[in-house]
């Protein structure tokens, strides 16, 4: 009898999930509620060839070496600054990730934290419950007007431009910076401008990121740009941490040169910078934009399904890399 593929999970993937990949492979899983240490997975790949992981699993040469047979690695994430792409390639280590079907719940809880922070609405809930409410008054917990204001949006791919359409609901502007013009048809379907990143900047009201964490993006919003936007303008992020100078932020909400932020993600998760804490004007998510139980569980299927392609011998639908010629 042939023998299946070995395949390490760092974290089970849903019953259902789970059982569809064991149709294919030899799993294992790390099963502890804590997520796995580091030398741990690299005992653990010793044998593997195939390693399904998440965003905090960095995929590095010093885990390629560890794990010799890989030939897969599949990240349960549409961001992949995790892996070394280039050298997972020159070792002809192919990665898969799980875009489309997070992008409507990611826009969601990016609208989410808009409104909270605009709303005061955590704030407001911390009050009541505390006892002191002492009934509807005309002047406390002023938050800020969403509907028609004018929404940036910085990136303008599948979960940028879902988020533009949430916007249209709520009567907004919409003006958006991308390394690429969307097309003439996006554009009037999602009211959506085109604009430089500093207009969208100055204009906005609310600026939501939405590009990826790559070299050109890290610290894309500094103290330079913080300075550009509207004292009654808030700052939205659900992308990755490092595309917002956290300090820099820290010191554009302490002076008052912005009026507050909903972040999901932070520089060096799962620490938060310690200004931030402290802050009534900010709204902090634990890096949740994806987890709803039914993305989760898509996101855990489509990287099912992108081993199950790739031990077939077909091309994973989601493959980052192609394999050396
Ligand atoms: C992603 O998919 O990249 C999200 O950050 C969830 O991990």
């Amino acid at each position: 009898m042939v023998s299946k593929p070995k395949a390490f999970v760092t974290k089970p993937l849903f019953p259902s999930v789970c059982a569809l990949l064991e149709q294919h492979v030899d799993a294992e899983y790390w099963t502890e509620p804590d997520r796995i240490p580091r030398a741990e997975l690299l005992c653990r790949i010793a044998d593997k060839d195939a390693l399904l992981c998440l965003p905090t699993d960095k995929i590095d040469d010093e885990l390629l070496d560890a794990g010799p047979k890989l030939h897969l690695v599949a990240t349960v994430s549409v961001g992949y600054d995790h892996v070394n792409l280039d050298a997972c390639t020159k070792r002809g280590v192919i990665v898969t990730n799980t875009p489309g079907v997070l992008t409507d719940t990611t826009a969601d809880l990016a609208f989410a934290l808009l409104m909270a922070v605009a709303r005061r609405l955590v704030e407001g809930d911390a009050w009541t419950r505390s006892g002191t409410w002492n009934g509807l008054a005309f002047d406390t917990f002023l938050g800020a007007d969403v509907w028609g204001k004018t929404l940036g949006i910085i990136g303008f791919g599948r979960i940028g431009q879902e988020m533009a359409r949430r916007a249209i609901g709520f009567k907004m502007r919409v003006l958006y910076s991308s390394r690429n013009r969307a097309p003439d048809a996006v554009e009037s379907e999602l009211r959506a401008e085109f604009a430089t990143m500093d207009t969208v900047l100055r204009e906005s009201d609310f600026v939501s990121l939405h590009v990826p964490l790559l070299p050109a993006t890290r610290h894309l919003i500094s103290a330079e740009n913080l300075a550009k936007m509207k004292p009654a303008a808030f700052l939205i992020n659900t992308t990755r941490g490092p595309v917002v100078d956290e300090a820099a932020l820290v010191h554009a909400l302490e002076t008052a040169t912005i009026a507050g932020a909903g972040l999901d993600v932070y520089e060096q998760e799962p620490k938060v910078h310690p200004g931030l804490l402290a802050r009534k004007d900010v709204v902090l998510a634990p890096h949740i934009g994806s987890a709803t139980v039914e993305t989760r569980t898509a996101m855990a299927r489509v990287a099912v399904e992108n081993a199950v392609a790739f031990f077939a011998g077909k091309k994973p639908p989601n493959a980052l890399n192609a394999p050396k010629a």
